[in-house]
């Protein structure tokens, strides 16, 4: 069994998914349900019972200390944050109590859990903890993609705050021995993506009529992996992963915004063309910059190709094409988070 934290959240819930699809190994889900989280994301696995969903905050030592004494997984695999840096700009409160002090808790909760287990239990646990490329910071458009020996230089209010969580994991094995890993991975898209970020937010938007918004010049780059193809980097990490290490996860996909958002308005022409005949390219618009914008992010991934055999399955062409299509066949999903009525739909279940 498996601890999962931030398992109704976007990249968290395609993890169990393809967790109980692939492995099939039981799974504890352990999220606190923000505006983030989203119940319904698990709906396949309602009933199953390989599966366990609880409520709660990782901020909150007893209720973990309880969990994994109840419980006892073998593994905690860690994604629950406070994800968005736009948000994290406007109230980096949120940020600095889950993704600094709710890991700090959840690493304590672990140790004192680990050092209760027998030897082989003991020898056999891990503590995964799931963080992101933006905590290096900025690259030079020439620049070398950063490898795993590329110092933090985080800019954001969100990144800072990951960038902590990254050096509380590595202190608590370099300290304590806790048997910890760490995955370090580029901008994901893909299903069950919240329509706050660039991907999701441009197909919603594009579809809803509404400008599609393009901060500055458009020019930023990211690189951009399949959600599923971070989960299998994940997998592989925990499986053959070296204690006390980091792993850059990528799929080699850099890409300027603007060539990403006309990407997806080509697909959407295709796949569901506008009533008035014009493309969707036409409700392009320009916005104000994002202050403190990172100008490029890239992840050299051979370390993981190299040591552990791992390689994305998607290129970044199937990829954008079989997540634009999720969105035309999920139009209950987009509405549901955009109304807020996946709240409600949580009170019921939770009354
Ligand atoms: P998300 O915002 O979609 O989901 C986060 C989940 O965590 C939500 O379900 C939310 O309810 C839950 N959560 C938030 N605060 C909590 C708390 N205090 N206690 C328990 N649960 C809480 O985020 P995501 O995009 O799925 O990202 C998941 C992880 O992966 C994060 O740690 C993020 O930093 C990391 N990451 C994300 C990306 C990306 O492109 N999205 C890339 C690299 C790494
Ligand atoms: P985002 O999806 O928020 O991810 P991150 O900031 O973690 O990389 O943004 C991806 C890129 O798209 C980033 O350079 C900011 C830009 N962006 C826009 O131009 N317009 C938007 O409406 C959003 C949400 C992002």
């Amino acid at each position: 069994m498996i601890l999962v934290t931030g398992g109704a959240g976007f990249i968290g819930a395609n993890f169990v998914l393809d967790w109980i699809a692939q492995v099939g190994e039981p799974v504890v889900t352990l999220d606190k349900l923000t505006y983030a989280g989203n119940r319904a994301n698990l709906a396949a696995l309602e009933g199953d019972g390989r599966h366990t969903f609880l409520q709660g905050d990782i901020t909150d030592g007893a209720l973990l200390e309880q969990l994994l004494a109840q419980h006892q997984p073998r593994a905690i695999v860690h994604f629950a944050a406070e994800s968005h840096v736009d948000r994290s700009i406007h109230g980096p409160e949120d940020f600095i109590q889950t993704n600094v002090i709710g890991t700090f808790r959840l690493l304590e909760a672990a140790r004192s859990y680990w050092n209760g287990l027998q030897d082989q239990a003991k020898a056999a646990f891990r503590f995964l903890h799931v963080s992101t490329d933006e905590v290096y910071g900025s690259l030079a458009p020439e620049a070398p993609a950063f490898t795993e020996q590329h110092a933090y230089e985080p800019n954001s209010p969100y990144s800072a705050s990951k960038a902590a969580s990254d050096h509380l994991v590595r202190a608590w094995f370099h300290t304590y021995g806790l048997p910890v890993l760490t995955t370090n991975c580029s901008n994901n898209y893909g299903p069950l993506h919240f329509p706050e970020k660039l991907i999701p937010l441009v197909i919603t938007n594009a579809l809803a009529g509404k400008p599609l918004p393009i901060y500055g010049d458009g020019q930023q780059i990211r690189d951009w992996l399949f959600v599923k193809d971070h989960c299998s980097g994940i997998r592989r990490v925990l499986e053959a992963g070296q204690l006390g290490e980091t792993y850059n996860i990528g799929g080699h996909n850099e890409m300027a915004n603007i060539d990403i958002v006309k990407r997806i308005c080509a697909l959407l022409d295709e796949l569901r063309p506008r009533a008035d005949g014009q493309g969707y390219a036409t409700q392009i618009t320009f916005v104000k910059d994002r202050p403190g914008h990172d100008r490029r992010y890239a992840i050299d991934a051979s370390r993981m190709q190299n040591e552990l055999g791992w390689q994305p399955a998607e290129t970044f062409d199937s990829g954008i094409r079989k997540t634009v299509q999720w969105y035309l066949d999920n139009a209950a999903w987009v509405e549901n988070v955009q109304s807020g009525a996946y709240r409600d739909w949580v009170q019921k279940q939770y009354a």
